[in-house]
């Protein structure tokens, strides 16, 4: 695995390169840019039904939807079982009033997988009503407003974690056709954790190479619990963390934490500590760029501080272990050219 140690450096040198920024730059070619732009939610790693905060996680995430306007909540995977019906109804619940009236996007997660398989796992999830998602698919891309959108399955197993071949060739195909600009979900990192990410990479770079300008801009996933922000040839390779908590791999002291019969109830967070807010972020794309504002919250004490971890930046599987989601800035910083 990679150590995402020095993460922050590319971060900074991306931050410095944006002075050159070009204005008006185009949205992507042929599209019908939007020239307002619009604004989703990205949320990962719910794990709804395994947290004490659940029901609030998934109401925060659908009221920030209806607060921020959005046109859709993509989230990265690790959800809702689908046997979790009171969970699910808040969720769901597309009542302007109360819930979310826009599209909902999944990527698949491992543990989505646990207990159902992924054919009844997309069934339970798509929403065949949207006219981006007709079918029940586990990858799948849509157009919207400019913007080329491609939601990944990582999964070949629950525990096994790749792209298939079918899968890499769909993608290839799927990109160099698309029109705008490309952004990639997907539960597993492309950076971090699938086992043909460099493949996967190498894929992605080529594309930009063959297309003449930077048409895949963003991968973003989930997974690991995290948040840190890498520039891998180009391309920013994003984490989002979990709207709910972090797997620490050692005795969490969740008697401190929450009452017994929430210790009885719960038995993940003996060894996970969770945050004190639903985490989720706030992604505006216009003619600039993209514009990702995370939530930042807090440990629910016992911090990994208070437990003594060692190295409490870095969590066993090496990603940075924080309670928010960092912001982001993509520039859009080169034109597609005209025939594209
Ligand atoms: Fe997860």
């Amino acid at each position: 695995m990679a150590d995402l140690r020095f993460s922050g450096l590319s971060r900074r040198a991306f931050l410095g390169g944006m002075v050159g920024l070009a204005a008006g730059s185009a949205f992507g070619a042929g599209t019908g840019a939007a020239g307002d732009g619009f604004t989703f939610i990205l949320c990962s790693d719910l794990h709804a039904q395994d947290v004490p905060q659940g029901e609030t996680v998934i109401r925060d995430i659908v009221n920030a939807a209806r607060r921020e306007n959005a046109d859709f909540i993509i989230q990265m995977g690790d959800f809702i079982r689908p046997d979790a019906t009171a969970l699910r109804e808040i969720w769901e619940n597309k009542n302007p009033a109360t819930g979310f009236a826009g599209g909902r996007y999944f990527a698949i997660g491992n543990h989505d997988l646990d207990a159902v398989g992924r054919e009844a796992f997309c069934a339970a999830y798509t929403d065949t009503s949207d006219p981006y998602t007709p079918e029940a698919k586990p990858y799948y891309s849509f157009d919207h407003k400019g913007l080329h959108f491609v939601i990944l399955d990582g999964n070949e197993t629950n525990t096994k974690f790749r792209l298939t071949e079918a899968q890499m060739a769909w993608l290839r195909a799927d990109l160099e056709a698309a029109a705008g600009r490309c952004v990639l979900f997907s539960h597993e990192s492309l950076d971090h954790e699938l086992e043909n990410g460099a493949e996967a990479r190498a894929l992605l770079a080529d594309v930009n190479r063959k297309a003449g300008w930077r048409k895949v801009v963003a991968a973003f996933s989930g997974h690991n619990h995290s948040s840190y922000d890498r520039a891998i040839e180009g391309i920013r390779y994003i984490q989002i963390n979990s709207a709910s908590y972090v797997w620490i791999n050692q005795d969490s002291k969740v008697a401190k934490r929450y009452p017994p019969e929430i210790v009885d109830k719960y038995s993940l967070m003996n060894n996970s500590i969770t945050y004190d807010r639903t985490l989720y972020a706030v992604v505006r794309v216009d003619a600039r760029g993209i514009h990702l504002t995370g939530v930042k919250g807090k440990f629910l004490p016992p911090t990994p501080q208070d437990l003594g971890m060692a190295d409490p930046d870095f969590a066993f599987n090496k990603c940075p272990l924080v309670p928010w989601i960092q912001d982001a800035e993509i520039p859009f910083r080169d034109t597609p050219p005209a025939h594209a």
